[in-house]
C-alpha cells in the first residue's frame, strides 16, 4: 500500500487522535487489489489511460460500481486521476501488470487464501501453538493453490537470486550444487549461469516441481528432504528459506542430512531471515515480524535468530560459520558454513 501520511495526518496518528483504522482498511484494500487484477483494471489501464465509463464499457462492468473501486485504488497509490481519466501509478506498472518482470499478479491467488482462509484461525495458533494447517501438504493437494505459491516464490527469488549466487563461494572446480527445497529453481539458475562447470539437482515435493525453470545442468528429484535419498560428494548444497518452516529437531536432522551428503570442506549456505537481523527501520521489523506470524499460522515455523541457526549448524558438525547480507536482498541474508 504505497499511502504516505501528510505532517497533519501523521501527527494525528503519532497523538492517537485518530483510531487506527489501517489495519481495518489494510485488509480491505487487499480485496480491492485482487478484484482489480483479476478484472483486468491493471492492465487494461497499462495500456491506455480512461475513464470510469470507458473501463467499465471495455471490460462490462458496472459503471457506478466501477468508479468506486478506481477512487479506492487511485486512495491506495494505485492510480492517479486526471482530467477524469485513471492512469497507473508506477507501482501499479512495476508489480500489478502481466508483462512487467517485476509482476506479482500470479501470486496473489496464494495471499488471498494465506489472508482469508488460514490466518482466521491465528487465534487457534496462539492459543495452542500449532499451526492452522500442514501448509505444503495443501499446497501438494491444490495445484492451483501450488503454482501461485510458487509464482510468488519464484518473484521473490528472481530479485534475490543474482546477488545470491555473487555472494556464495563455490570453490574452482566444484561440479555439483543441491539446491533443498528449491522449488522453482532460480537460486540454482542463477549459480549454473555463474559457473559452467557446475551442475544441479533441486530436490522438492512434486507438485512444487512442476512449475521448475528448466535448464541443460538442473535435476529435478521428487522426494523429502527430511525422509528420502539426498544423494552424496556435492560441494556446495543451498537451504533456501527452509529451515523457517521447521522445527529445532527437523532442522537438526536436515542439518546432519546434509553434513554426510557433502564433501569435507564443502560448503552450506542457509538463506533466510534471521530475527536478530539489524533492519533498516520499524516498518521493516514489522514486516519480519508479521512473517514470522504467517509462519506460525501456516506451518507452525518461525524466524529464527542467526546465532541459533549457527547453534544448530555446529551442532551438525559445520564450523567457519559466516554471515553475508547479499546487496538488495533484505529479505533473504545467508549463514554459510563448511562440512569438518
Ligand atoms: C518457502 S519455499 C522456498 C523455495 C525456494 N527455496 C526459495 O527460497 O524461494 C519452501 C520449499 O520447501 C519445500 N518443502 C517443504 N517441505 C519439504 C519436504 N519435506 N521435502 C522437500 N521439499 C519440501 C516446499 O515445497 C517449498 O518449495
Amino acid at each position: 500500500m504505497p499511502l504516505f501520511f501528510n505532517p497533519l495526518e501523521a501527527a494525528a496518528h503519532r497523538l492517537s487522535l485518530v483510531p487506527p483504522m489501517f489495519d481495518y482498511f489494510g485488509a480491505l484494500g487487499l480485496h480491492a487489489v485482487i478484484a482489480a487484477a483479476r478484472i483486468g483494471i491493471f492492465d487494461a489501464l497499462g495500456g491506455r489511460p480512461s475513464t470510469g465509463v470507458e473501463l467499465a464499457t471495455a471490460l462490462d462492468l458496472e459503471p457506478r460500481a466501477t468508479d468506486a473501486l478506481l477512487r479506492a485504488l487511485a486512495g491506495l497509490g494505485y492510480l492517479r486521476s486526471r482530467g477524469g481519466r485513471y492512469r497507473l501509478t508506477r507501482t501499479a506498472r512495476l508489480w500489478f501488470t502481466t508483462g512487467s518482470p517485476t509482476s506479482l499478479l500470479a501470486g496473489l491467488e496464494f495471499w488471498e487464501r494465506t489472508a482469508c482462509v488460514i490466518w482466521p484461525r491465528l487465534e487457534k495458533a496462539v492459543r495452542d501453538g500449532s499451526p492452522a494447517t500442514s501448509f505444503y501438504a495443501l499446497l501438494e493437494s491444490d495445484p492451483e493453490l501450488s503454482r501461485s505459491f510458487q509464482a510468488w516464490t519464484a518473484a521473490m527469488a528472481d530479485r534475490q537470486a543474482p546477488a545470491a549466487a555473487r555472494t556464495i563461494p563455490v570453490p574452482r572446480g566444484a561440479t555439483r550444487l543441491l539446491d533443498v527445497g528449491g522449488g522453482h529453481g532460480v537460486f540454482s539458475v542463477a549459480l549454473l549461469r555463474r559457473h559452467p562447470g557446475l551442475s544441479a539437482t533441486v530436490i522438492d515435493l512434486p507438485q512444487a516441481l512442476e512449475a521448475a525453470a528448466a535448464h541443460p545442468r538442473l535435476t529435478l528429484r521428487a522426494g523429502s528432504f527430511l525422509d528420502d535419498d539426498l544423494g552424496d560428494g556435492y560441494d556446495v548444497v543451498l537451504l533456501f528459506n527452509v529451515v523457517h518452516g521447521l522445527s529445532d529437531d527437523e532442522t537438526a536432522l536436515l542439518f546432519r542430512r546434509l553434513a554426510a551428503s557433502l564433501k569435507p570442506g564443502g560448503t552450506i549456505v542457509v538463506g533466510d531471515q534471521f530475527i536478530d537481523s539489524v533492519m533498516p527501520g520499524r516498518a521493516s521489523r514489522t514486516l519480519l515480524h508479521l512473517l514470522n506470524l504467517n509462519y506460525l499460522v501456516t506451518v507452525g515455523g518461525r524466524v529464527r535468530g542467526l546465532r541459533e541457526v549457527a547453534a544448530l549448524l555446529r551442532a551438525a558438525g559445520f564450523h567457519g560459520i559466516r554471515h553475508r547480507r547479499p546487496p538488495g536482498s533484505p529479505a533473504t541474508e545467508l549463514a554459510m558454513a563448511r562440512r569438518a
